[in-house]
């Protein structure tokens, strides 16, 4: 089989190196030859775990190649997958799908014979049947099918979440796509993944929905933090006790600063306004943005707050800037509303994430960068912890409290145990738990 992706960023880069190591010979175009080029000399523009390694190995035995030209990727491809990026278009918080709707009519303009056309990038509901339209109307002698084929990749995971997926949701509207599709899937059968074959107007609302839910699933457990806090809870057990119900489940259940991330806050806001215009609104998914949104707000006044009501003059160091961790991903990062807020206040933030490129081109250029945590912390009046990457976790109160000035920490993932940093001697906070 071949395939061509067109859109070298995240999901056509992770989606083209694992379908090369199911054998499929991947030709992955994009229009940014800085990009190209950098991927020819084995430079990957994004930080993955192992991501490195897949593109590495199937480039070297030739099952994944990049380029620039998208007739020579498209010529004698059996699917062409449509990766390229649906940013939230200015003013109506809408998907915008100018790069989607251009790439399907380059590649429809360069097909030679029989051809299908996937959308992996995330789309509304309907957009599979304009790109349908475009194909049809620019090569109306081609026999060119249109599919959908979500992908449902969490970043720091997305190989995982490729090769050992929970499902494969395929949208077609003929037996052909469908039969190119679950071939190009065929590695997966040997370890029973269900494939939901659906229309392409249901695909792409799967994908809607699934993450809309996680974020109402997340935004419900910071309430009930919320709600934890005022009552003496712990939102820990409570996650517990409600997740072991089946119908529950306990994932997703962690409470903290708010969600991130390059899909839900897009996804959310993207499926409310679809379902505003269809005129079914989704008001769970409208409350979950804005409490959303009021979270990672609060977040700054919680640690001013445990600071005594001020932060003036005072040093904060800040562990963990990106939106998750084991990415250097910030977009819609927590700690794009509390840094830029805390500095705001008059206190001097110093922070430490171990992929911290990203996040000196969109912090405020007053924020310091230290080099580990034990630098961020060191001599700082207060310790804010945004992203749990693995090792804060190991970080001994006592080293804390002899590194740090002052004795406030605000854990805002629950990485710590309360009863070790307050036997240590620290004024510790975190979310939900008493
Ligand atoms: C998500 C989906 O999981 C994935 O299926 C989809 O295709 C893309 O969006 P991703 O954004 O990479 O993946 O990260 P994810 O691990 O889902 O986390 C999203 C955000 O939710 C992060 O900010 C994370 O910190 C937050 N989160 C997640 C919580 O606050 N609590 C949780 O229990 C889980």
């Amino acid at each position: 089989m071949r395939i061509a992706m067109i859109g070298a960023g995240y999901v056509g880069l992770v989606s083209g190196a694992c379908f090369a190591e199911f054998g499929v010979d991947v030709c992955i175009v994009d229009t940014d030859a800085g990009k190209i080029e950098a991927l020819h000399a084995g430079r990957i523009p994004i930080y993955e775990p192992g991501l490195d390694r897949l593109v590495e190995e199937n480039a070297r035995d030739g099952r994944l190649t990049f380029t620039t030209d998208l007739k020579q990727a498209v010529r004698g491809a059996d699917a062409v997958f449509l990766a390229v990026g649906t940013p939230t278009r200015r003013g109506d918080g809408h998907a915008d799908l100018t790069y989607v709707f251009a790439a399907a009519e380059q590649v429809a303009r360069a097909a030679e014979g029989p051809l299908v056309v996937v959308t992996k990038s995330t789309v509304p509901v309907g957009t599979g049947r304009k790109v349908k339209e475009i194909v049809r109307a620019a090569r109306p002698d081609l026999e060119i099918e249109v599919a959908s084929n979500p992908e449902f990749l969490r970043e720091g995971n997305a190989i995982g979440d490729f090769m050992r997926p929970d499902r494969v949701v395929i949208g077609t509207e003929s037996e052909r796509a469908l039969a190119v599709l679950r071939r190009l899937y065929r590695p997966l059968y040997l370890i029973e993944t269900p494939v939901v074959a659906t229309s392409i107007e249901t695909a792409e609302l799967i994908k809607y929905a699934a993450n809309a839910f996680l974020a109402v699933k997340i935004t419900f457990i910071n309430q009930m933090a919320d709600l934890c806090e005022k009552a003496g809870a712990d939102v820990h057990d409570v996650a517990r006790g409600m997740g072991l119900d089946g119908r529950i489940g306990r994932k997703f259940l962690h409470a903290g600063p708010g969600y991130g991330g390059s899909c839900f806050p897009k996804d959310t806001l993207a499926l409310a306004r679809t379902a505003q215009e269809l005129g079914a609104p989704a008001t769970i998914v409208e409350q979950t943005i804005a409490a959303n949104e009021a979270r990672k707000a609060q977040m700054a006044e919680r640690v001013i707050a445990a600071c005594g009501g001020s932060v003036e003059g005072k040093t904060i160091a800040v562990l963990g800037l990106t939106f998750k961790p084991e990415t250097d991903d910030m977009r819609d990062a927590p700690s794009l509303v509390i840094v830029p807020a805390l500095i705001a206040a008059g206190a001097t933030v110093r922070a430490y994430d171990p992929q911290a490129g990203h996040a000196r081109q969109v912090l405020p250029d007053t924020l310091h960068f230290a080099g580990s945590a034990m630098e961020a912390v060191k001599a700082a009046d207060a310790l804010v912890l945004i992203t749990e990457w693995n090792e804060f976790r190991a970080l001994a109160p006592k080293k804390l409290k002899s590194a740090m000035r002052g004795r406030v920490i605000c854990d805002l993932r629950n990485v710590w145990d309360p009863a070790a940093m307050r036997e240590a001697g620290f004024h510790y906070s975190s979310i939900g738990r008493p």
